[in-house]
């Protein structure tokens, strides 16, 4: 039986209401209330921040390897085609190849999880990934249908887009897809290819889509469907992103997801603080706090058909939480500004996955797994063993590789 208790102190954003000096009570995996105390409470350190824990909607979970891999010399691509070229033929490749799938996973898990993630989706098919997502320290959903791609140039993954997203309506699932990720005709033609086989609707995740029209980015909002938003990964392989103003003024329901570092950002706060950026480059104006939060928490949750137990702080909910100290006092622009450093505690189903080492007593009596590292001087525990793991992976590649997204010290 999971120990019942509660968390104090702190201001919750839900992110729909700010709660100040709020409480909030875990009964096994799930929040009982945002108002009443458990016997065994926590109060976390004055001033503490708690959010939903993030959602990353795209990640490719067996790529995030570091450097980047793109294109040479000042030049862009016309599709994602060409980058796949250059990666079959990177020497970064050849260093990913000498660690194992497993511990691959086991390094992109990590990347999330330091970033404040705890729901992420790994864009490869089922066969790929099955295995490895209960040896994970975080949520890697499961419960998703899949296509590459919509072209004549796609991995051909999963069973057709036909079989896959009818799979998705008939399960309540996601049908999760890039899609117009790049500007030659045929990757343009997106959008046309799953209104014709009548696979465009609220199931669709659409990544990327740099080569909406505006009429595509209408037919898109009218089926419902969801966009995952990566612009790092677009700014560095073709120097430019989808219509993203647009697409908000429209009502698209966008998500921000890291796709792999292969390309995108180091991970999902970074990503996040990206994106506000190239929105200020392409625009002039500033994306506001609020947006940016729903577009990693409720957006996410909406999109992956699982807002009755994600990607906000209510009653019944799952018990996934996110709390930091703040840079800002405005607790959408803490947020926004929060690196990984700042992590104070991360709860995935009630149980802490991460946190600073004066919480321990909460990782033993929820029985975590955990060991304990040291982020920039300060003690955290942390679920599973990350330091080992790094250390496996730099006798695996012979040298003290250095993944940016691993903040532990040494
Ligand atoms: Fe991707």
């Amino acid at each position: 039986m999971l120990p019942t208790y509660s968390l104090s102190g702190m201001t919750i954003v839900t992110p729909a209401e700010i709660i100040r000096n709020g409480r909030l009570k875990v009964e096994k995996n799930r929040i009982k209330s945002l108002q009443d105390a458990a016997k065994f409470n926590v109060e976390l350190e004055a001033g503490t921040f708690c959010y939903p824990a993030l959602i990353n909607v795209h990640d490719h979970l067996r790529g995030d390897y570091l450097p980047r891999i793109g294109p040479q010399n000042g030049d862009y691509y016309l599709n994602w085609s060409y980058w796949e070229r250059d990666l079959r033929s990177s020497p970064v490749l050849e260093e990913r190849a000498k660690i194992s799938v497993e511990q691959m996973y086991l390094l992109s898990a990590y990347k999330n999880l330091f970033s404040g993630v705890v729901t992420v989706n790994d864009h490869f098919p089922h066969e790929f990934n099955e295995p490895l997502i209960p040896l994970l320290p975080i949520r890697v959903i499961n419960n998703y249908t899949l296509a590459h791609e919509c072209s004549s140039f796609d991995l051909n993954w999963g069973d057709g887009i036909e079989i896959e997203h009818n799979r998705a309506v008939e399960r309540g699932y996601p049908f999760i897809t890039h899609l117009e990720e790049g500007f030659d005709k045929e990757s343009q033609s997106g959008v046309d290819i799953l209104e014709k086989l009548n696979c465009l609707d609220d199931h669709d995740v659409l990544i990327h889509c740099i080569g909406f029209s505006d009429q595509d980015i209408q037919r898109v909002q009218r089926a419902g469907a969801s966009v995952a938003w990566c612009p790092a990964s677009n700014i560095f392989m073709f120097n430019v992103t989808c219509k993203i103003q647009k697409m908000i003024a429209e009502g698209v329901n966008v998500c921000i997801g890291t796709d792999s570092t292969a390309t995108g950002a180091v991970n999902l706060l970074e990503e996040i603080r990206f994106a506000r950026y190239v929105y200020w480059r392409m625009y002039g104006e500033e994306l506001d706090g609020e947006t940016l939060v729903k577009m990693v928490t409720v957006h996410p949750a909406r999109a992956f058909w699982m807002q009755d137990k994600i990607g906000s702080l209510e009653e019944g909910k799952y018990a996934d939480m996110l709390c930091i100290r703040p840079r800002e006092s405005d607790p959408y622009e803490a947020l926004v500004s929060a690196r990984m450093e700042d992590i104070e505690l991360m709860v995935q189903e009630g149980t802490p996955i991460y946190g600073d080492a004066k919480y321990e007593q909460l990782f033993r009596r929820r029985e975590c797994d955990y060991t304990t590292v040291t982020v920039q001087g300060r003690k955290m525990c942390v679920k599973g063993d990350p330091a080992g793991l790094l250390e496996r992976v730099r006798r695996a590649v012979g040298f003290k590789k250095v993944l940016d997204y691993l903040p532990l010290d040494g």
